[in-house]
């Protein structure tokens, strides 16, 4: 009898970790007092409800292969990897106008890579389901490098006069090279989705209701902000302490708290109910940047390194949810 063969899978894996950090903030700073005639709203309204003083909108030249490239660059830098040493390249986005092909070909070539190379849509988890992937890639063995990319511009399909969605979305782009380490740098991914909830944030039309309509315009996103805000609020907690005692430490061991930049009454209420020491520093990225979905929490992790508010080696949390509804949350070290 001959033994059962293999078929190649090696049985041990090794450690993953993040090694450089990129990001891309969209050049064009528009501050509230210039949307707030189309929704009939004001600068304090605005603050008060989501903690946004002023967003990032992207010019006609920021295109989302542009600022892809431009985070992945300063990514592949940080990191001392070139694009050669890419093995795979995994673009998050839900704003990418083409449904074929994926940008993340693109990309590459123009990073000068030829490695595997695909979109995915978890919308605003979108960053930390790639995560997750490009860690079990290296871990398991069919990459030694993977490049993973979130990038939106958001400004294109949403409704200026919208008053419930114009005044909180964004665009930009953040990377991180992923690779192998001696030690463990990104703990067990916590993710899971509740398609019932799968109008609360979503593409008004479908590309069929669009044509059909002779819609001049993009379909643009509606959302049910009242009940996502309840939902994000009361679910995303549980999910942060799920990953934590999965990675096997507690939130007194924390140095970083990275939620995604939805709102930051919902960040508010998550440090609250999570009841996050003092000595953790929590993103407020939001603030200028506004809700750039996929892009918020690299954008917003890559700015507390620039600020000298995350040192290499931290141990940060990572908690992303939005359209689907879809969340994804894991702790990393901080490269
Ligand atoms: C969007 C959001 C800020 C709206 O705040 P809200 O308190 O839920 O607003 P409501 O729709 O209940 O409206 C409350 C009041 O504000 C008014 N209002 C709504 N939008 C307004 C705006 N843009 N400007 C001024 N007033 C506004 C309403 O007319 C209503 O007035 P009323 O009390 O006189 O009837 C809030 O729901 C939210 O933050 N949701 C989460 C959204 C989010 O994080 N999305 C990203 C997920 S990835």
């Amino acid at each position: 009898m001959t033994a059962t063969p293999s078929l190649g899978q090696d049985t041990v894996l090794r450690h993953s970790a993040v090694l450089g950090l990129g990001h891309h903030r969209a050049s064009r700073i528009v501050p509230n007092s210039e949307i707030v005639d189309a929704i009939d709203s004001s600068d304090e309204w605005i603050q008060q409800r989501s903690g946004i003083i002023e967003r990032r909108w992207a010019t006609p030249e920021e295109t989302v292969q542009m600022m892809s490239v431009s985070a992945a660059r300063e990514a592949l830098d940080d990191a001392g990897i070139l694009p050669g040493q890419l093995d795979c390249v995994i673009v998050a986005t839900v704003s990418h106008m083409m449904q074929t092909p994926a940008v993340a070909t693109a990309v590459a070539h123009e990073l000068g890579s030829t490695a595997a190379a695909f979109d995915i849509s978890a919308a605003c988890a979108g960053f930390c389901h790639g995560l997750a992937l490009a860690s079990d890639l290296v871990r398991g063995g069919s990459a030694t490098h993977v490049l993973v990319i979130g990038v939106e511009r958001l400004s294109d399909i949403t409704d200026p006069t919208d008053r419930g969605t114009a005044f909180i979305f964004a665009d930009g782009a953040g990377a991180a090279v992923v690779g192998p380490a001696d030690d463990a740098g990104i703990g067990p991914v916590v993710w899971g989705s509740d398609g019932e909830q799968f109008d609360l944030i979503r593409q008004k039309e479908d590309w069929r209701e669009v044509v059909a309509a002779g819609s001049p315009g993009m379909p643009h996103l509606v959302m049910q902000g009242n009940a996502v805000f309840r939902w994000a609020a009361y679910s995303m907690a549980k999910i942060a302490e799920e990953a934590l005692s999965r990675t096997g430490i507690t939130a007194a061991d924390l140095d970083l708290f990275v939620p995604h930049q939805a709102n930051m009454r919902i960040t508010d209420a998550m440090v609250r109910s999570m009841k996050l020491p003092d000595h953790v520093t929590v993103a407020r990225d939001i603030a200028h940047q506004g809700n750039a979905s996929a892009a918020s929490i690299p954008l917003a992790l890559r700015q507390l390194v620039l600020d000298g508010e995350a040192r290499s080696g931290d141990l940060a949390l990572l908690i992303a949810f939005g359209a689907g509804l879809s969340y994804a949350a894991q702790v990393i070290r901080v490269p």
